[in-house]
């Protein structure tokens, strides 16, 4: 199953809620763009520096977690959960994830990873900006969920003060209008590509968004529970 949308679109929570009703899988591939920052950060690698980024991104020693009630995210030994979040990974992802060698190797991560998941039987929800459109077009289920900008603002302000991360207007604003901006040149998220089912969850609570979800995922699988 893919999900996809910009950032505050409610795509993470509503995911992993999913995995967890169908018992499936979860990844989280927008983790895996955070952990290349954190790692070329870790060892002073100038972000504009594509080639460099690239060759980390080649060595990068990521253990990325499948499971939907634990995202411990684990790089060469370090647990990297809580440092992928912060505002000053935020504000640099998005140059990583416009290098186009980086997407190139992560999509052949995220391929791996998927097909693993369904090696052991297991369905997945893989999410992100083009999980839908380039990772897995092939997915049984796609759903490219959509937010007004001022719902995805709303619902960015809400995620940080509940992780005590004091936030200005204007960082707000950096890392959800600019960054989308940004990662649209390289991936198209604001629309539902063909066969995508897009879901605009900017009047929807948190349970309906994970209900609207739900309903698309049993009419296209009428197999799951
Ligand atoms: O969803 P997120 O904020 O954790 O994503 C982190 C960054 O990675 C963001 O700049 C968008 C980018 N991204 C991407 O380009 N493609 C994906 N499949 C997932 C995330």
């Amino acid at each position: 199953m893919a999900i996809d949308g910009p950032s505050g679109s409610g795509k993470s929570s509503v995911s992993k809620a999913v995995a967890r009703k169908f018992g499936f899988h979860y990844l989280d591939t927008g983790a895996m763009y955070r952990a290349v920052a954190w790692w070329c950060l870790q060892q002073d690698i100038d972000l504009q520096d594509a080639d460099s980024v690239a060759r980390a991104t080649v060595d990068l020693p990521l253990d990325m977690p499948l499971n939907p009630n634990d995202q411990r995210l684990m790089v060469d030994g370090n647990d990297i959960t809580a440092a992928v979040r912060t505002p000053e990974i935020s504000a640099v992802v998005s140059t990583v994830a416009t290098n186009l060698a980086v997407r190139a190797n992560l999509k052949s991560r995220q391929r791996a990873l998927i097909a693993r998941s369904r090696a052991l039987g297991s369905g997945i929800v893989a999410e992100g900006r083009d999980v839908t459109t380039v990772v897995a077009p092939d997915a049984e289920v796609r759903i490219l969920l959509t937010a007004s900008e001022e719902a995805r603002l709303n619902r960015r302000s809400a995620q940080l003060t509940k992780a005590s991360v004091a936030q200005s207007e204007e960082a707000l604003r950096d890392q959800v209008v600019r960054r989308d901006q940004e990662d649209a040149t390289v991936s198209a998220f604001f629309e539902p590509a063909e066969g995508v089912v897009g879901i605009d969850t900017s009047a929807l609570t948190f349970e309906q968004s994970v209900a609207a979800v739900n309903e698309v995922v049993t009419a296209q699988m009428p197999t799951q529970p």
